[in-house]
């Protein structure tokens, strides 16, 4: 293959993938399905939100013309600092905080600024499925690091810290809590354990709290303790249903990274590609830890709070089902005991029920037999008359 790069030779599966490819040669479209799947929240944004926003865009037509710099403006950082400061409880300044194009950037950045070829980078599984390719992309290897349903998901610290004592060429750990896909925060006492490792160690935890204000409950930082061996990564597209706005950032107290006038986070950022201002950070300066942003998110968390309640009682009806109490809202991650392959299992459930979902093979090895499930996106009605009913009939019999 002369002409791809080598980053492109795909060598491992791609779950997600093969479900999309099967559907297509199917002509089967998961828009008209039950969706499941998708994990984008539902609930239009606010006018207290929104209107502001297009008010000012409209009078910003100069600003469409102009650059700035690659991490964000001065005042949309300022604003994100002040942000966090508030909606988070931490100790944050400006230099420590950039601005990303939505979650996925923010995640690239963080590897990049870690990451050298030859490099390993922790992946818990299952978890996300956006750390693995770009952890490869950057030509580092990925380690997966089992966390079990049986554990609610709590990562074995004791364990981790022996995968990172092992190799020196491990950099760290990178997760989500409140995770996707199962939901769950890891406890205070786990990230407080987590964060003596990485100090002791000099490794790097990457934390990505997408999901931190649509969340039961209050999720305990790594910054917090260990904020020089600390990324955190955010993203705006769920708590405010911004995902076309791509709103996401990161922040750090990695000295070398903050400090040096910023010359370090601008190479980390591949700086040429991200310089235009956007209509992102103009909602970032309106709204970005504000009071109608607050009021939104709030009602935002009652619809979806009562859409995932139908989904677990719905799941509870089904023959061989288990799964863990969810802490966020956005999904359930359900085991099946007829389900030998996940990936089969979920696109049976494209073309003979028109419901779709990621199978949990995209997350992990240990995805073989679950399901990720999302909650946001369909009616209580919908929940019910698919999930429970349709899915409920099918399980019956269902063997693969
Ligand atoms: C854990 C996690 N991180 C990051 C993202 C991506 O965020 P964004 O939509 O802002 O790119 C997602 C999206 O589903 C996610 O689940």
């Amino acid at each position: 293959m002369p002409i791809l790069a080598k980053r492109i030779t795909v060598e491992k599966p791609d779950y997600t993938s093969q479900v999309m490819k099967w559907l297509e040669e199917k002509r089967l479209y998961p828009d008209e399905n039950f969706s499941a799947s998708g994990g984008a929240p539902s609930i239009a944004i606010s006018d207290e939100l929104w209107d502001p926003f297009c008010d000012t865009l409209k009078k910003a037509r100069k600003e469409a013309f102009s650059y700035r710099p690659p991490f964000g403006s001065f005042k949309t950082r300022e604003k994100l600092a002040e942000g966090l400061r508030k909606t988070l409880n931490i100790k944050i300044e400006t230099p420590q905080v950039w601005q990303t194009f939505g979650g996925q950037h923010a995640i690239f950045s963080s590897m990049g600024m870690i990451l050298d070829p030859g490099d390993k980078i922790i992946k818990l599984d299952p978890d996300y499925m956006a750390y693995s390719p770009v952890a490869e992309y950057l030509s580092a290897e990925v380690v997966e690091f089992p966390i079990l349903m049986e554990d609610k998901y709590q990562i074995d610290v004791d364990k981790l810290r022996k995968v990172l004592e092992r190799d020196k060429k491990n950099k760290g750990v990178a997760f989500s809590s409140p995770a996707n896909p199962h939901t769950k925060r890891q406890e205070p006492s786990i990230i407080k354990e987590l964060a003596q490792v990485l100090i002791e160690l000099d490794r790097v935890g990457i934390q990505d709290i997408a999901y931190i204000h649509n969340t039961r409950g209050t999720q305990e930082l790594l910054y917090n303790y260990c904020p020089e061996n600390s990324i955190t990564i955010g993203s705006g597209s769920k708590c405010y249903s911004t995902c076309a706005l791509n709103l996401g950032y990161a922040f750090t107290g990695i000295k070398e990274l903050t400090e040096d006038n910023n010359a370090k986070l601008s190479r980390g950022l591949i700086p040429i590609a991200l310089t235009q201002n956007s209509p992102t950070e103009l909602f970032i300066q309106l709204n970005f830890g504000s009071e109608a942003g607050k009021r939104f998110i709030e009602k935002a968390n009652r619809v979806y709070e009562e859409r995932q309640r139908a989904m677990m009682e719905a799941l509870n009806g089904l023959p061989g089902v288990e799964y863990v109490d969810p802490d966020s809202y956005y999904y359930v991650y359900p085991r099946f005991s007829a389900v030998k392959n996940s990936v089969k299992f979920a696109q049976q459930l494209h073309y003979k029920l028109k419901i779709s979902t990621v199978p949990g093979l995209a997350f992990g090895p240990s995805g073989i037999n679950t399901l990720r499930m999302t909650t946001v996106t369909e009616t209580v009605e919908a929940i019910y008359a698919n999930v429970g009913k349709k899915m409920g009939e099918f399980l019956k019999t269902y063997h693969d």
